[in-house]
């Protein structure tokens, strides 16, 4: 399955594309603006 996540960058997106991926296998797409809230070493 793939999905679609928004604002996966930060605090509860980054949980729920690691869930989607590492749990699940199915592929994401994270669109994020990027704001400060963002971190991509999450
Ligand atoms: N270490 C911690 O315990 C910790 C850290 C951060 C946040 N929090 C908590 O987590 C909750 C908030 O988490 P969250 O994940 O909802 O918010 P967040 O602020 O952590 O992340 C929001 C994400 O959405 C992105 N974004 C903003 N506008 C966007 C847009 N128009 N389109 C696409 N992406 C967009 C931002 O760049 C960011 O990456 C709060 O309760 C906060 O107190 C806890």
């Amino acid at each position: 399955m793939k999905f679609m996540v928004t604002g996966g960058a930060g605090f509860i997106g980054s949980a729920v594309c690691r869930l989607l991926v590492r749990e699940q296998g199915w592929q994401v797409c994270n669109v994020d603006k990027l704001t400060y809230a963002a971190d991509l070493y999450h």
